[in-house]
């Protein structure tokens, strides 16, 4: 049995703990947190379905969130805090949900990368639409 030696201990060790640091941040994902919107926002009405472009959508920065009707009747609500550098998002144009810190693009329809340095989609919360308003489930 081929024994380890000291130095390939230690990077599986720092390995590992880049491991676990790693774990709150993905626990996070797809919820309210400090990072997103408050959980004071959780069944607020957000904004009524007939102000929300069909095709398009609006940024809500003082609640860190993006709201989208990519078609009607269909809506998503998305971080508005950029994934490269934490940017707050500034317009939502022709499919896209735009960062103008440094041009990263994200799909109205799932927050996906479309452009630019970004490494990961925004994150979608969950939610639904209740008496006319989107709101945060
Ligand atoms: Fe948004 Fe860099 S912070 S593209």
């Amino acid at each position: 049995m081929p024994e380890i030696t000291r130095r390939q201990l230690l990077r599986s060790s720092a390995t590992a703990a880049a491991g676990l640091a790693a774990v709150p941040l993905l626990a996070s994902c797809g919820s309210p947190t400090a990072s997103g919107p408050s959980k004071n926002l959780i069944g607020k009405p957000l904004l009524a379905v007939d102000e929300i472009p069909v095709g398009g959508g609006h940024i809500l920065a003082n609640d860190h969130v993006v709201v989208t009707q990519p078609t009607k009747g269909t809506f998503h609500v998305f971080s508005s805090t950029c994934t490269h550098q934490g940017c707050t998002v500034s317009q939502v144009q022709g499919g896209t949900i735009d960062c103008p810190c440094h041009g990263s693009k994200y799909s109205i329809i799932n927050g996906a990368v479309k452009a630019g340095p970004a490494p990961r989609p925004l994150p979608e919360y969950k939610s639904q639409v209740k008496a006319g308003y989107v709101e945060l489930t």
